[in-house]
């Protein structure tokens, strides 16, 4: 006898309530068999025009179906919020937590018995993850995939990376408008998500290390029919996990965990991998910290792709993707033992993977950086921590002591960073206040300050940047970030003056403010926070209940699960 499914709690039962579920449900043409007792598959879907990224799942969710119906399974798609990063003010990170309310919310008022989810912009993963998380019906990921290649000017152009370059290279004077206005349509040639190692693409390898989609999701081209194909065996794949009982908890152990950090490092991914990873951690009740992340420290970085190498996410498919990475972390012993959606252990995913292009995914002797992971700092100005990614940093600036310039908020820094007779040089240390989860509110990514016109007229292309805020997993450059306690929250990083010495040593794990204690604790008296921007609604929910950096940024009242049957019936 099988055991009951889940669904057979709304669909399964012969009195009122039944007859409402199912008939209700045959008004879109089901037959009388899809409510016999087969799985019933959420296919949980992040679709929409704001969420450009995300533009191609309508058709992957066809792709999906076509799967699950082949393997006996009913499946239902629901929308969600979407997440439009480049689209939604003042941070698609103030929402993450809200998409991730909508997600366990629908699960677990809706009778399905396992969840595919469909996402790929950077924050509708970690969203979507955290959410089925704290539901842990079976769930598995299929990904939008990045855009195609950019083109302009027959060059290769990477999403976000190559904005920023270009927007100085206008500020300094190397670039017309009319071309920095050009290369925008060559940029974004498909629809997916951004071909750069970014957040997104970050995302989507982590949930492949992680185990959260088959072999070769992350890479393949939003538009190749191949990622179409991967999608119809995703929704086969969820069918069986549903009879085999197969979990989230199954799969994201600690040790799932320290694969993502691992292949973090390998791929130079996003600084917004932390704090997505200590929030979904936080869901299933891993014991996460953002010591955690020194053990990416050492890794090399293998994969050759901006921000932090010269290629893109269509010529890391090519050269083999994910499965490639995790052969060379498996191959130096760096590969921890853990379960994946098809059941068996991780290492099924790195056997018998062929690097095609050994330029775009280096060998772990040959790498393109060594000890590319990112740095955990911590010291007086960050009692509680901050990061900093030095593959993307200048090497020089790593170990470096210099004044800083304060600017108190996002407002202080656009009026004033292109002032002709900014007191800065190459040396000053840039810090900005304001931007951490509570104080901006969401923690947006503009930690990548613009360097000061000035400097770059003159040629400066990188200083050290530090704030409480996060920065694109497109940017680079020496900038330190998640500094908390957040400035908002009272952290010491609310004290700083213009003037005060700083000192950062990344091979020391140092990020200290050089004024005496007796005078910090005078200017902490005389301290009072700014007054929150929103007063009402999710933003005052979130501004109220938000943890620091180093827990994720997710709302305190969030963290864990809740697996229990909703058994009330609405009738
Ligand atoms: Fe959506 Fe980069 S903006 S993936
Ligand atoms: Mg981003």
């Amino acid at each position: 006898m099988t055991k009951k499914r889940r669904s057979q709690n709304w669909y399964g039962k012969l009195d009122k309530d039944g007859f409402i579920h199912r008939s209700w449900m045959k008004n879109q043409g089901f037959p009388d068999h899809a409510f016999d007792g087969r799985p019933i598959i959420g296919i949980c879907n992040t679709w929409s025009e704001l969420t450009p990224c995300n533009s191609g799942l309508r058709d992957l969710a066809e792709a999906v179906k076509r799967g699950v119906w082949e393997a006996g399974g009913f499946p239902v798609e629901f929308p969600v919020m979407s997440l439009g990063e480049t689209q939604m003010k003042p941070t698609a990170m103030l929402f993450r937590n809200l998409l991730a309310m909508d997600v366990e919310e629908s699960i677990r008022a809706y009778g399905i018995d396992g969840v595919v989810l469909l996402g790929g912009c950077d924050k509708t993963t970690p969203g979507q993850l955290m959410g089925a998380a704290s539901v842990d019906l079976p769930s598995i990921v299929v990904s939008s995939g990045p855009m195609l290649n950019g083109k302009w000017k027959g060059k290769d152009i990477g999403s976000g990376t190559d904005v920023w370059k270009f927007s100085e290279a206008v500020r300094a004077g190397d670039m017309t408008l009319q071309d920095f206005m050009a290369a925008e349509s060559g940029m974004s040639r498909s629809k997916g998500v951004c071909m750069t190692m970014g957040t997104a693409s970050t995302m989507a390898s982590l949930v492949e290390a992680m185990g959260m989609s088959l072999p070769t999701n992350a890479a393949l081209p939003a538009v190749d029919a191949r990622r179409a194909a991967l999608a119809h065996l995703t929704g086969k794949r969820i069918v069986e996990m549903v009879d085999e009982g197969l979990k989230p908890s199954d799969i994201l152990t600690k040790e799932a965990f320290e694969n993502a950090i691992l292949a973090n490092a390998a791929v130079g991914g996003s600084t917004n991998a932390v704090v997505h990873l200590l929030a979904l951690a936080g869901r299933v009740g891993v014991d996460l910290s953002l010591s955690d992340f020194e053990l990416g420290s050492d890794i090399p970085l293998l994969v050759n792709c901006m921000p932090s190498g010269k290629y893109l996410m269509e010529d890391f498919c090519y050269a083999g993707g994910m499965p490639v990475v995790m052969q060379e972390l498996a191959k130096a012993g760096h590969l921890r033992a853990a379960r994946t959606v098809l059941g068996g252990d991780i290492n099924a995913y790195a056997d018998g993977a062929e690097c095609y292009n050994d330029d775009v995914i280096k060998p772990f002797a040959d790498p393109v950086k060594s000890a590319a992971g990112l740095r955990v700092l911590r010291g007086n100005l960050a009692p509680n921590g901050a990061i900093i990614k030095p593959s993307a940093a200048t090497d020089r600036l790593l170990e470096h002591e210099g004044e800083a310039f304060v600017f108190e908020n996002i407002e202080d820094m656009k009026a004033n960073i292109d002032r002709d007779d900014l007191p800065v040089t190459p040396d000053t240390i840039l810090v900005l206040k304001g931007v951490g989860p509570k104080g901006y509110p969401g923690m947006p990514e503009v930690g990548n300050m613009p360097i000061p016109a000035k400097l770059v007229r003159e040629g400066v292309r990188d200083m050290i940047r530090i704030s409480d805020g996060r920065m694109s997993g497109t940017a680079y450059g020496t900038v330190i970030l998640h500094v908390s306690p957040e400035s908002q929250a009272g952290g010491p990083l609310a004290l700083v003056k213009t003037g005060d010495r700083i000192r950062v040593s990344a091979s020391n794990g140092k990020l200290d403010l050089l004024v005496d204690e007796a005078e910090l604790e005078a200017r902490c008296a005389a301290w009072t926070p700014d007054k929150p921007h929103y007063t009402r609604g999710y933003a005052k929910l979130y501004i109220d209940t938000v943890l620091q950096a180093e827990h994720g940024a997710d709302l305190d009242f969030l963290v864990g699960k809740d697996t229990r049957l909703v058994t009330r019936e609405s009738h």
